[in-house]
């Protein structure tokens, strides 16, 4: 089992900042997961931390511990009836690889989450979504480490307690699971959703006649590609804050102030803001200091630009906070993971 010492992070997070890990490993089995827990170096108070494709993480300060790269690959049926295929993947997988094979297989429901970065292992963490889809419409269980006890979990639907950006290993489990494998139930039989009004848009431009699964996620991948910054190019980790929810009555007094907000009705009363309209009318779409900033085309999308620093991004993000609290009263929620 090879440990390395003092390693740059930089090139495993997206934002690209360049902070150090006082340990590092990978693994690609459970039994080297297992040994490397009984190996984790005893001079270091943290709790080994789990990476994926480091796609939703800011690092805010060198890491005085063990950071373990997940790289359990595979991806195989597990399991077939007459709608649909239940496909396991490796948490170590990249998750837009899964989407192609999916698409290539003409198996359905994960289309809509094209080019999400990240690996498969992080897919049921914040219950990735976009484009109308979330991972909870397909997942059908996963299989966890206890870090503590030393034992694999299964986990099913109910089990993760998804939501909004939200499950059980963000809440109530956080950092107890090393999340080893995703089974996800794809449909044999096209069900498409093209719910999301810039979906609809885009395969028109492309002047889509038949709906499939591969033109769908075609789609999304132009939408996506035209909007969101690329992470090799300018460092990022999507959106920064989640979109927040607030109650309908506080909703019809913005709307009265604020003509232009925009917001979606949700169940109970309640109505979801777009975080990346409120951020824009408070002038930061587009700013920059240094080398972090705003991303031009999604105000929702902090950046480092080269060489920012975690604390640099961080405290960015206060100020942004700060002006939206002071201009509409709404709090919003950091989405990424701060370390
Ligand atoms: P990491 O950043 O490596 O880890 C994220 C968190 O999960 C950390 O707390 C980490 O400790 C934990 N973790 C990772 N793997 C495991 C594991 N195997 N077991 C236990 N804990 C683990 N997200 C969306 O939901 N929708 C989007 O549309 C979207 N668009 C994005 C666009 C861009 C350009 C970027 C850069 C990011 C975007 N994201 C989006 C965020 C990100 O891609 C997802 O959250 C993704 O699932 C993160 O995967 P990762 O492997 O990079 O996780
Ligand atoms: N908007 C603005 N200004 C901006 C950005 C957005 O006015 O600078 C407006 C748009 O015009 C649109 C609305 O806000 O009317 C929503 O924008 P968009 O469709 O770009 O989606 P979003 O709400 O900003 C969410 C997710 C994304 C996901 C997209 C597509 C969150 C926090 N973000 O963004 O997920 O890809 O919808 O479904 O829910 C991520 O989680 O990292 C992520 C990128």
């Amino acid at each position: 089992m090879n440990i390395s010492e003092d390693i740059s992070l930089k090139k495993y997070n997206t934002f690209g900042i360049n902070v150090t890990a006082k340990y590092f490993s990978a693994f690609s089995t459970v039994e080297e997961l297992d040994g490397l827990f009984g190996h984790s170096p005893s001079t270091t108070h943290h709790s080994p931390l789990i990476i994926g494709g480091g796609s939703n993480i800011l690092f805010t300060k060198n890491f005085d511990g063990l950071v373990l790269k997940n790289e359990i690959k595979g991806i195989e049926k597990v399991k077939e009836d007459h709608q649909y295929e239940y496909i396991k993947a490796g948490a170590g997988e990249a998750w837009h690889y899964l989407v192609m094979y999916c698409v290539e297989n003409n198996l359905g429901g994960i289309e809509n989450l094209s080019l999400i970065p990240g690996n498969v292992g992080a897919s049921p963490m914040q219950n990735i979504g976009a484009y109308g889809v979330e991972i909870k419409d397909v997942f059908h269980s996963l299989e966890a480490y206890h870090k503590k006890e030393k034992r694999i979990v299964t986990f099913n639907l109910n089990d993760c307690e998804f939501g909004y950006r939200e499950s059980v290993f963000k809440r109530r489990f956080k950092d107890e699971f090393v999340i080893l494998n995703v089974t996800y139930r794809l449909t044999k039989i096209p069900m498409f959703n093209i719910s999301y009004g810039a979906i609809e848009k885009e395969l028109e431009a492309m002047n889509v006649k038949e709906l499939s699964i591969r033109s769908i996620s075609q789609a999304v991948i132009n939408i996506r590609s035209s909007k969101l910054p690329d992470p090799a190019i300018i460092g990022n980790a999507g959106s920064f804050f989640k979109n927040p929810t607030i109650s309908n009555s506080q909703f019809q007094m913005l709307h009265s102030k604020f003509p232009t907000i925009i917001g979606y009705t949700q169940p109970g009363e309640k109505v979801k803001l777009a975080a990346g309209w409120l951020i824009e009318q408070c002038g930061w779409k587009g700013f920059r200091s240094g080398d972090t900033g705003c991303y031009d085309k999604q105000a929702l999308v902090l950046v480092n630009y080269g060489n920012a620093t975690g604390k640099q991004v961080f405290d960015l993000s206060e100020d942004i906070l700060q002006s939206v609290k002071e201009k509409f009263d709404v709090e919003l929620e950091r989405e990424v993971n701060i370390v």
